[in-house]
């Protein structure tokens, strides 16, 4: 999250500054990112589930802490976010 707001990406607001309670941070992150990520905190499963455009492969991207294992790491903005 921090990376994206950092650099301006389009779709990621992080309205509640990275404290797991607005998912205006949701994106999809492609494998074989996705899979090196630590697991997710009941609180993020408990938002991301209330999304209609939730998908396997959705994180909020506060919760994406960079380390060298997710170099190159790829996510995309669900359009709903980049489309408003
Ligand atoms: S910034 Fe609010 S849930 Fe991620």
């Amino acid at each position: 999250m921090d990376c994206a707001l950092d650099n301006g990406v389009v779709g990621i607001e992080a309205q509640c500054g990275g404290a797991c309670l607005c998912s205006t941070c949701h994106c999809y992150v492609e494998a074989p990112w996705f899979g090196r990520l630590p697991s997710m905190i009941d609180d993020e499963q408990a938002l991301l589930q209330y999304l209609d455009d939730c998908r396997s492969n959705s994180r909020l991207s506060c919760q994406v802490f960079i380390t060298e294992a997710l170099d190159g790491i790829v996510v995309h903005i669900p359009e709903r976010q980049w489309n408003q």
